[in-house]
């Protein structure tokens, strides 16, 4: 349905399918806005849209409407991996096509998309005479929320990317840029995300405080000082406003998913992956990167790591540090690193040749420290090397704090670092290669269209255990890193006490990661030895979880504090749960409604013990079967820095 009319003042109301969100677009005096109500109530302000173009009019003013068109959408789509199998895809639509009404008469539509639970609207610049390749200045693009909304967040534009801890502060304290998703917990009780979906060919956004004490849209600019260069036509990535009545409501929106366009192609030959790797042991000191007396890479330890992942039940080993220049200042001299170049004492042939023979995929690693010249021109060949080699999956790196892109140093989550990322993508995809890309771009749920993207880092991981993580840490991120898909947070160190990294961790909470943080490629990251001679039971747990689940229901929690999850198995009837805790000890009920009825279950318990302590006592771990069904409920204790996890197999 559309009309055709030229409108100098429109008001409109699109309503979401079950009329609880209600986005109210305005025209008037020839500028846009749009607010938001959830159950009426105001939750976002007027706020401001247009850009500014560089050498060109502002496209803000002297708008009128020309047509407008309204779409109902109804669909559950399927993801072929993940935390949900069926995305829930309805909405409506309304599309607003305007037009400047003086001078040059330039169009763009904005087109508005309101679902049960989110709100999101981009902008489409179709090419027009004098006006087919701009260098946007600016996106105006506000997010009017209460100034005394409470935000979580983390700094942008700084050397670790995103790799931070999140702070808690009101919205009218907020400084400086910070990333998306950016949740907010609203005066009136509701707690909202910010974020992005579709983040192609642009620069991600960034949120600030402005002059006039907006939220407004900061796009990471390119190092000559712009924010994107633009052929028309060009769609900018769906802003995305997140709505939840409690914060566990929020961590199963998948908006993101659906705003996402459906893969193009077959990527049936796409399978999720636990491996374990050759890694811990450079962090903990025993092991090098680079070549010497304690490389860790060698065909002989890589043999032997794969003996240990047949032996353990799990399907893949990465090994890191595997390649030519990896030496001395790794971060100074990573434009050395070749990547069809391996060490003299690691046969790369030799090793993928005995992985295939024990049928245990190799994670490849690519470190390029940034370095993005070097790495595309070796790009395709470094494909094809470990292509012909039997390699399916690649673990990317980005180490330093800006890359290097034709030559100058640029964002990475600027436009040319989105088109990097994106790159390596599809050509993976081509080559039918998995990514765990580590100091990423942000997710922005490109992997429904491209499920080769298999998980990334961008948040602090485990590397940074050994004092710079708390255990609250990890009870943000379902509120806010994950509300962007899976990340390789490394989980399953056992070895809580060694010298080097002390994790600030129980061992019971070890295992709940494996339910907390979902990843399509998720590392067991301690030592092999560590499992087999000191945790075998504990193995059971890590060996048994899945890698991509039916459905996820969050249980319990509160952004910071706590986040217990139930996530059934995709590939049987089996239930996994998992709780982490921050520094507090806290019981917790756990009603198994959830559970078939009359269906019975084996429970395997694995829960803090009363004396635990992630400092004093973290190994104190209790070990329990019991039969259970829909009608019992688990009485659990996660104490201070702890959590549990459960598998319940369908009996
Ligand atoms: C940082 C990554 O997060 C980590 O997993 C990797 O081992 C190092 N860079 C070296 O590439
Ligand atoms: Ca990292």
């Amino acid at each position: 349905m559309f009309k055709w009319f030229s409108r100098n003042e429109v008001e409109r109301d699109i309503y979401s399918p079950n009329k609880n969100i209600r986005c109210h677009f305005t025209l008037k005096s020839g500028q846009v806005t749009y607010s938001v109500f959830r159950n009426e109530k105001l939750i976002i302000r007027n706020s401001r849209l247009g850009f500014l173009i560089c050498g060109e009019q502002p496209l803000v003013n002297n708008l009128k409407l020309i047509r407008e068109q309204r779409k109902h959408h109804e669909e559950f789509f399927e993801m072929p991996w993940g935390e949900d199998r069926y995305i829930n895809n309805t909405y409506n639509e309304f599309a607003f096509y305007l037009s400047e009404a003086k001078e040059q008469k330039r169009i763009f539509t904005l087109r508005f998309r309101v679902f049960d639970n989110s709100v999101a609207f981009r902008y489409e610049i179709p090419p027009q005479p004098k006006f087919s390749q701009i260098t946007i200045k600016d996106e105006l693009t506000e997010f009017n929320v209460d100034l005394n909304s409470i935000a979580w967040k983390i700094p942008a534009y700084q050397p670790d990317r995103y790799e931070y801890n999140y702070e808690k502060t009101m919205v009218h304290q907020l400084q400086n840029s910070v990333h998306t998703p950016l949740t907010l917990k609203t005066p009136t009780g509701y707690y909202l995300a910010i974020h992005e979906a579709a983040l192609y060919n642009y620069g991600s956004a960034t949120i600030k405080l402005n002059q006039n004490n907006s939220l407004k849209i900061d796009i990471t600019p390119l190092s000559d000082g712009t924010k994107a260069h633009v052929v028309l036509p060009f769609q900018t990535p769906w802003r995305l406003i997140m709505i939840a009545d409690s914060a566990t409501e929020l961590t199963t929106n998948r908006t993101m998913y659906a705003l996402n366009e459906p893969p193009v192609g077959d990527f049936s030959w796409v399978h999720t992956l636990k491996f374990i790797g050759i890694w811990w042991a450079m962090y903990v000191g025993e092991w090098t990167w680079a070549p010497g007396d304690r490389h860790g890479a060698t065909t002989t330890h890589a043999k032997e790591y794969i003996d240990a992942a047949v032996r353990l039940g799990v399907s893949g080993l990465l090994i890191e540090g595997w390649n030519d220049g990896w030496e001395g200042d790794w971060l100074e001299n990573g434009i050395n690193n070749k990547f069809t170049i391996a060490t003299p004492d690691f046969n790369l042939e030799e090793v993928a040749s005995y992985a295939r023979n024990h049928k245990i995929e190799i994670v490849g690693h690519h470190e390029t420290v940034g370095f993005i010249d070097n790495y595309e021109k070796q790009l395709e060949e470094a494909y094809n090397y470990y292509a012909a080699n039997g390699i399916r999956y690649i673990k990317t790196g980005y180490a330093g704090s800006k890359m290097s892109i034709n030559g100058r140093r640029e964002y990475h989550h600027s436009q040319l670092g989105v088109n990097h990322y994106q790159k390596t993508v599809e050509l993976a995809a081509k080559k039918h290669i998995c990514l765990d890309i580590h100091e990423p771009i942000k997710g922005t749920g490109i992997e429904r269209t491209w499920p080769n993207l298999l998980s990334r880092e961008g948040a602090r991981g485990q590397e940074y255990e050994g004092g710079a993580l708390s255990p609250s840490h990890a009870c943000y991120l379902p509120y806010t890193r994950l509300l962007s898909g899976g990340m390789d947070y490394t989980p399953g160190i056992l070895d809580l006490t060694n010298s080097v990294k002390r994790m600030a961790t129980t061992l019971a909470r070890q295992l709940a990661y494996f339910v907390t943080i979902y990843s399509g490629m998720q590392m067991a990251a301690d030592r092999p030895f560590i499992y087999e001679q000191r945790f075998p039971e504990e193995f059971d747990f890590i060996r048994s979880v899945p890698t991509n689940f039916s459905k996820t229901i969050p249980l319990a929690g509160e952004i910071g504090e706590y986040y217990v999850v139930a996530r059934k198995d995709r590939n049987s009837e089996d239930w996994y749960i998992g709780g982490v805790t921050d520094e507090n000890g806290r019981r917790i009920h756990i009603s198994l409604e959830f559970l078939e009825r009359g269906a019975v279950y084996k429970a395997s318990i694995y829960a803090d013990a009363d004396h635990a302590h992630y400092r004093e006592e973290p190994f104190a771990i209790i070990k329990q079967e019991k039969r259970v069904g829909c009608n019992d409920v688990f009485d659990l204790y996660m104490a201070p820095g702890g959590g549990f996890a459960i598998r319940l197999t369908r009996l």
